[in-house]
C-alpha cells in the first residue's frame, strides 16, 4: 500500500522567465505546510531546472517534462538522463499527450522510459485516451499505451514507474473538454491494474502509483484521491498559482491513508 500521495505540478511551457519560476518557486516553498501524506514536486520548462534544483528540498521537488531518447552524442536540442541526474531532477514526466500530438508514440517513449529507470530518476509515465467512445475501444488504446510503453521492461523496474492516467477530453486545454468525475478516474484505475497484473503479477501491480490528471484544482482533488482512489495528482493549469498549488497539496495532505479502501 503507498503511505504517501504524489503531487506533481506541470507547468507545462510557462511562465514566461526565470525570475518568474524562480518567483513561483519560493513562494510555494514558503506557503507549503509540513507535508506529512504528500511528496510534491514542480515540473518546470528545462532551462528552468538547474536554478529551481537549488531551490529544491526534500518536500519539494523538481521533476522534468521531457528527456531525449538518445542516451548522449549529436542530438542538436536535446537534453539527456545524465543531464537532468547531475542537477538533481527526481521525476520525469514522460509521453504526456502534448508531446504525443507532437509526434512521440509508444516505442519512442519506451526507450526514454528504460534510460531513466537505467539513470534511477522516477519515470511519471502519462497515459489516456482523446475520447470515451460507447463501444469502448478507449480501454483498449489504454492497454496498447502500457503494453507498449511497457514493453522489455523487468518486473523490478517496472514497480518504480509511476503512471499519470490523464483523459486528454478532460485536460484544461483541450477545445469542448468535460470534466471526468471520480467513477471515470476509478474505472480507469481499476482497469490499469488489471492490464498491469496480467503483465507482473498482482503484488508488483499494489505498487505501481497511479496518479490522477485532467483539469485537476483544489476543489475536486479529494474528489479525484478519495472517489477515484487516485495515489496522486498531475495538475497542470492549478499548479501555476502558487496559492492555488499549495491549497491543492494541503488537500491531499489531510487524506489519511490508512483509510483508503483498494
Ligand atoms: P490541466 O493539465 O490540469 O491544466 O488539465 C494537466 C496536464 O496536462 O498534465
Amino acid at each position: 500500500m503507498h503511505k504517501k500521495k504524489l503531487v506533481i505540478g506541470n507547468w507545462k511551457m510557462n511562465p514566461k522567465s526565470l525570475r518568474e519560476a524562480e518567483a513561483h518557486f519560493t513562494q510555494i516553498k514558503k506557503q507549503l505546510p509540513k507535508l506529512r501524506n504528500v511528496d510534491a514536486g514542480i515540473a518546470a520548462p528545462f532551462v528552468y531546472l538547474s536554478s529551481l534544483g537549488k531551490l529544491a528540498t526534500t518536500s519539494l521537488a523538481i521533476a522534468a517534462q521531457n528527456v531525449s531518447a538518445e542516451k548522449e552524442g549529436a542530438f542538436t536540442g536535446e537534453v539527456s538522463v545524465s543531464m537532468l541526474k547531475s542537477i538533481k531532477t527526481k521525476y520525469v514526466i514522460l509521453g504526456h499527450s502534448e508531446r504525443r500530438t507532437l509526434g512521440e508514440t509508444n516505442a519512442f517513449i519506451n526507450k526514454k522510459l528504460m534510460l531513466v529507470l537505467l539513470a534511477q530518476m522516477t519515470p511519471v509515465l502519462c497515459i489516456g485516451e482523446t475520447e470515451r467512445d460507447h463501444d469502448m475501444w478507449y480501454l483498449s488504446t489504454i492497454k496498447t499505451q502500457i503494453e507498449e510503453c511497457f514493453a522489455g521492461i523487468s518486473k523490478a523496474s517496472a514497480q518504480k514507474i509511476v503512471i499519470a492516467y490523464e483523459p486528454v477530453w478532460a485536460l484544461s486545454t483541450t477545445e469542448n473538454r468535460r470534466d471526468a468525475t471520480p467513477e471515470d478516474c476509478l474505472e480507469m484505475r481499476i482497469y490499469i491494474k488489471k492490464v498491469l497484473s496480467d503483465l507482473y503479477g498482482n503484488a508488483a501491480m499494489e505498487k505501481i502509483k497511479i496518479l490522477y490528471g485532467g483539469s485537476v484544482d483544489e476543489k475536486n482533488a479529494i474528489g479525484f484521491l478519495i472517489g477515484g482512489h487516485a495515489d496522486g495528482l498531475l495538475p497542470g493549469r492549478a499548479s501555476l498559482t502558487p496559492k492555488k498549488f499549495v491549497a491543492l497539496l494541503q488537500v491531499a495532505n489531510t487524506i489519511n491513508t490508512t483509510n483508503d479502501l483498494r
